[in-house]
C-alpha cells in the first residue's frame, strides 16, 4: 500500500518537474519579443525598449512617439507634453490587467491588453489640454485612472 503511495507521489513530482521546465521555456520565449512585433512580456517592461522609460520621443520634424504603460491605477507617464502641429503615435501596453486608453476629444481610443502593444496615431494641430482616461473597468481604482496630455 505504502509502495503505491510513493509511486504515485514520485509520478506527481516528475509531472511537476516537466511542466515547470515547459513553463520556464515558454516564459523565456515571451521575453525575447519586443514591441516591434506588437507583443511584450508584461513582467519585463523594465527591460523592453520604449517601455523601460515611458514618455515622448521625437522621431521626425513634426513626428513623435509616445510610449505609455497602463497599470492599476495610473498611466506612466502621468503627464504628456507635445508641441502643436505634430503627428503622434502612441504605443500603449499594460503591466497587469486589461485597461482602456482614450484621449478625450480625439479618435484615440483602444483597449490595452497585457502582453500586447496597442498602436494609435493622432494629429494635434492646435494647442490644448486633453484628458487621458481608462475606459475599461480594471478594479477598485478604475474611476481614478487618468493622465493628462498638454499640447503647446
Ligand atoms: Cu484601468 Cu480602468
Amino acid at each position: 500500500n505504502y509502495e503505491k503511495l510513493w509511486l504515485g507521489a514520485s509520478l506527481l513530482l516528475i509531472v511537476g518537474f516537466i511542466s515547470t521546465i515547459v513553463y520556464g521555456a515558454a516564459g523565456a520565449g515571451i521575453t525575447m519579443v519586443n514591441d516591434e512585433g506588437g507583443q511584450v512580456n508584461p513582467k519585463e517592461l523594465g527591460n523592453t525598449s520604449g517601455f523601460d522609460d515611458p514618455g515622448v520621443t521625437k522621431v521626425g520634424p513634426n513626428e513623435y512617439e509616445v510610449h505609455i504603460v497602463a497599470l492599476q491605477f495610473a498611466f506612466q507617464p502621468g503627464t504628456v507634453e507635445l508641441p502643436a502641429n505634430s503627428t503622434v503615435t502612441f504605443y500603449v501596453t499594460s503591466r497587469d490587467v486589461v485597461h482602456g486608453f482614450e484621449v478625450a476629444g480625439t479618435n484615440a481610443n483602444t483597449m490595452v491588453i497585457p502582453g500586447e502593444v496597442s498602436q494609435i496615431t493622432v494629429e494635434f494641430d492646435e494647442p490644448g489640454e486633453y484628458g487621458i482616461v481608462c475606459h475599461e473597468y480594471c478594479g477598485a481604482g478604475h474611476h481614478s485612472m487618468a493622465a493628462e496630455l498638454i499640447v503647446r
